[in-house]
């Protein structure tokens, strides 16, 4: 055989090992991680993209993750509380799911460890797609494109497992990156306009939010309070507390991702800050005083500038949404 063909044969065997890699977006480390078991392979975000538009995932049939987790909202619903099956209202707030891949762990209060784990849950919960794990590969087993689709990409019948890889392969190519931020941080300089600068500038200084949102995914991905919870001298929602039983993690919630924040309110775990300039005002005024607020969150007394400065700036947060890839 001809050599080059050769090498060109290689090359693809190797491509179908290890999966084809799209390219990043500007700002997201190019090390996108997967566990060992579950690589990424477009065959498999396929899969996942038809499942996560698929309402055969929820009881009555009314529900898919895509109602919740709309793309148009940055992977978000816009409402303050999520509604799942029979319009049961769930306690929180749907957050995005952009950027996912980087996650530590998920969930509001963490309790989840691996994005495979993570997939099942909205199936399973009674106030989401309220669905037994034997029911869902039922329904999935009796329709023939996913016989064969599972088929090909895990080379055997329909099963739980399969399933939560398939979709957490998807949910780990919802990315966002590329927006005047990452641009400006990467060296064009008049990617931000002067008041995003001046934003970026009390961001990262008066206004101390990089304490906690740093990082390509402005999340440091652990748990803090801010106060959002404390209502009339007790926790609304205890938070981080449910996971680890420590007194000082109540009222603790994991730190969200700024990006695409523009177009994820209503804001915080529970919904209860409406639009931005709401967000602006609650940390200008310290948070919410509880017993375990965190002392990085502190009376900031923000004046008028300081405040759409900042508003600019969490605006350059939305970049290039992308999922698929
Ligand atoms: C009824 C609305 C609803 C549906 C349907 C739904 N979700 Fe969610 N999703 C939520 C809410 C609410 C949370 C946060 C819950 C919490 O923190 O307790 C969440 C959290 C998540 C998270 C964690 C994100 C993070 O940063 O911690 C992922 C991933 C996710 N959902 C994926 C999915 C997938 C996959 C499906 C479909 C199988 C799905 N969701 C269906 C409402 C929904
Ligand atoms: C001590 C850590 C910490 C600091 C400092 C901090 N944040 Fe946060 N931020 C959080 C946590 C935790 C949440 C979620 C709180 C909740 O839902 O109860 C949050 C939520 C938000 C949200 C809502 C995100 C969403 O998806 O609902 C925005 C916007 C935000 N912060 C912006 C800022 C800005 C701007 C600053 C600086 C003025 C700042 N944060 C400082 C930890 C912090």
């Amino acid at each position: 055989m001809d050599r080059r063909l050769i090498a060109a044969l290689l090359c693809l065997a190797l491509i179908s090992v290890v999966g084809a890699e799209p390219k990043r977006p500007l700002g997201l480390d190019l090390y996108r991680p997967s566990p060992r078991d579950n690589p990424v392979t477009l065959e498999k975000v396929k899969l996942g993209r038809l499942l996560f538009r698929d309402r055969l995932l929820s009881r009555d049939g009314s529900l898919s993750c895509s109602d919740c987790h709309r793309r148009k909202q940055a992977f978000t619903d816009g409402r303050a509380k999520a509604v799942g099956v029979y319009g049961r209202e769930g306690p929180r707030s749907v957050p995005t799911l952009v950027n996912r891949a980087w996650g530590q762990s998920f969930f509001w209060d963490g309790r989840i460890r691996t994005l495979e784990e993570q997939v099942v849950q909205p199936i399973l919960a009674k106030l989401e797609m309220d669905l037994t794990l034997e029911e869902a590969v039922e329904r999935l087993r009796g329709k023939h494109r996913y016989r064969k689709d599972f088929q090909s990409v895990f080379d055997r019948a329909v099963n739980a497992e399969d399933l939560a890889k398939a979709l957490a392969t998807y949910v780990r190519t919802i990315q966002s990156g590329d927006s005047p931020y990452d641009r400006y941080v990467l060296g064009e300089n008049d990617a931000l306009s002067e008041s995003a600068l001046e934003g970026l500038k009390l961001f990262r200084g008066k206004a101390n939010c990089t304490v906690c949102h740093a990082g390509p995914t402005l999340s440091d991905e652990e748990f803090h309070n801010t106060g959002v919870a404390w209502r009339d001298g007790k926790f609304l929602d205890d938070g981080r507390y449910a996971v680890t039983k420590d007194e000082r993690d109540r009222g603790k919630f994991k730190t969200p991702t700024l990006r695409e924040i523009a177009r994820t309110g209503p804001y915080m775990h529970d919904g209860s800050i409406s639009t931005l300039k709401e967000v602006i005002d609650f940390y200008s005024d310290g948070g919410r005083e509880n017993p375990n607020r965190d002392p990085e969150v502190r009376l900031l007394k923000l004046n008028g500038d300081e405040k759409a400065a900042l508003s600019a700036f969490l605006r350059s947060l939305s970049g290039e949404l992308s999922d698929g890839g």
